[in-house]
């Protein structure tokens, strides 16, 4: 070949390449841009583009509302997928209408994901579809549905609506809205949402423990004021709305760690008559306002906020945003005082949301301290745990036990019969199962209270006053001090506070 002959080839290959771009950027020659034109037909396309954003959470929801509006009599629906090549940003309806900078898209069989819809159950759905809609009324339209990716920035669903004239689009979008409320899985149903990896969400319908009232070891008062809080008011709901008393509540619950407060928040919220239950956590927090908002739709519901002070500090997104508490404490002012909602936090750093919740008086209603368990607690959680086995251990060994414990949490008598039982299997095992006896008792106890397992001890919550058979107590990171300096704020945040002392 000689130059020309390369340059003329050159300058053809950058022609050809040059027309090519044009081609896939007007999206001729795109499959999906073609069938959406088709479909919405040139009056269609002359219509705004209407879309609405939903929760990550919600996409299970936003299936269920698209299956149900598909199947009925007035319309038929066809479902495509739509293929994007990886590392390609998200994909808009508008650009699938107008063929605008597109890239490489095909159509294909839908992309499932399949996601929890209830305690094991799933429901598959559309990840990037395209619902082509033929409707009696309405005529032809274009549903596409984009699944959350929060790793290419784009954290929440995309409902959009080619084709209709917008105050049509918006009418359909309220009717699917309106069977996303009414067909909501997570109503009635406790559900756990913690975050993921790269940004993403996961639900889990959890399976909670039962738990009973007589499961939760506190002061008869202490656990009379929770419950009278928690769950009498929904109980009187329709006297106390009648006499134009607020429902909303918020209750909080302190102390060290292993003492029972998220033990007593899964007895409160099983005993919570029909009510949805959702709970987060640790970053998942941050999605409070927006869970907030499907309680709010799904009332009576409960919203458990565990370990609260882990976010006491964190900012949110955005330049200058506020602490993610102060968001939390927005979205529980934000809610209508009459919805049936009860805002349960738990925190062992009550000290972190003392200058918090003093701002805000009003949100947290009622603050209750989970204390380290006297010794008449100390006795009934060694009969709590000691329910389904032979215990043949003498009153005053279990007096004994029960003084030397002094200082731990209810959490390390558990453990304490859990090796107890280990010790007891140890020996020679009865035919027909484990006797747990003096001997074991005292042996798992020694162990567990030994100041050689310094760190076990740290961990299981032993305090000063605990009496270990050699050496002296470890001190705990966690004092007292902490936890008596968190009371202030009660009593100073306003009439609606009612401390607890
Ligand atoms: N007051 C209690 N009555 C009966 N059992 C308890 C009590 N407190 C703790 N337990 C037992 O110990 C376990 C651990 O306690 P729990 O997780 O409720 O502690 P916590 O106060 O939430 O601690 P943290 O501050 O670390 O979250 C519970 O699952 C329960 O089995
Ligand atoms: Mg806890």
């Amino acid at each position: 070949m000689t130059t020309d002959e390369a340059r003329e080839f050159a300058r053809s290959y950058v022609r050809f390449l040059e027309s090519m771009h044009e081609l896939a950027g007007r999206g001729e020659g795109n499959e999906v841009v073609r069938r959406v034109q088709e479909h919405v037909g040139e009056e269609g396309r002359r219509h705004s583009v209407v879309g609405r954003g939903f929760a990550p959470f919600e996409q299970v929801n936003v299936q269920v509302a698209l299956d149900r509006w598909s199947e009925q009599p007035e319309r038929t629906v066809v479902v495509e997928g739509v293929t994007l090549p990886p590392h390609y940003g998200p994909v808009t309806l508008q650009q699938l209408l107008h063929g605008e900078a597109l890239p490489p898209t095909r159509l294909t069989a839908p992309e499932l994901v399949d996601l929890p819809s209830g305690p094991g159950r799933t429901t598959a759905c559309v990840r990037n579809g395209l619902f082509l809609v033929d409707d009696e009324a309405r005529g032809r339209f274009v549903l596409f549905a984009r699944a959350p990716q929060p790793h290419q920035g784009e954290p929440v669903l995309q409902l959009e609506l080619a084709g209709l004239p917008t105050d049509e689009a918006q009418k359909v979008l309220r009717e699917l809205d309106e069977l996303r409320t009414r067909h909501n899985v997570y109503r009635g149903q406790t559900v756990e949402l913690a975050p993921e990896m790269h940004g993403g969400l996961s639900v889990v319908f959890p399976e909670l423990p039962a738990t009973e009232r007589a499961d939760v070891v506190l002061p008869d008062a202490v656990l009379a004021r929770i419950e009278r809080h928690a769950i009498g008011i929904a109980d009187r709901r329709e006297a106390l709305r009648a006499a134009g008393r607020h429902l909303k509540r918020g209750l909080l619950l302190y102390g060290p760690p292993g003492t029972g407060k998220t033990h007593t928040t899964r007895y409160l919220v099983q005993h919570l008559a029909g009510a949805t239950v959702l709970m987060l956590s640790g970053r998942s927090l941050q999605l409070v306002g927006a869970v907030t908002q499907l309680a709010r739709e799904l009332q009576p519901a409960a919203i458990v906020l565990e370990d609260v002070d882990l976010v006491a500090e964190d900012r949110g997104f955005g330049p200058g945003s506020s602490p993610v508490l102060f968001e939390l404490l927005d979205a529980m002012d934000g809610a209508a005082a009459d919805a049936d909602l009860l805002f349960l936090l738990t925190t062992n750093r009550a000290d972190l949301l003392e200058e918090a919740l003093a701002a805000r008086p009003g949100r947290v209603d009622v603050a209750v301290e989970i204390g380290l368990p006297d010794s008449d607690a100390r006795r009934r959680l060694l009969d709590v745990y000691a329910r389904g086995l032979r215990l043949e251990v003498s009153d005053a060994t279990q007096d004994d036990a029960i003084e030397r414990m002094a200082g731990v949490t209810a959490s390390f008598v558990k453990e304490l019969l859990r090796r107890a039982v280990l010790e007891a299997l140890e020996g020679e095992a009865a035919p027909d199962g484990v006797v747990v006896k003096d001997e074991h008792l005292i042996r798992a106890l020694d162990d567990l209270l030994d100041s050689a397992q310094g760190l076990t001890r740290a961990l299981l919550g032993v305090r000063d006053g605990a009496a270990a058979p050699g050496g002296g107590p470890e001190p705990h990171p966690h004092t007292r001090q902490a936890y008596a300096s968190s009371l202030s704020f009660v009593a100073e945040a306003g009439p609606g506070l009612q401390p607890w002392r």
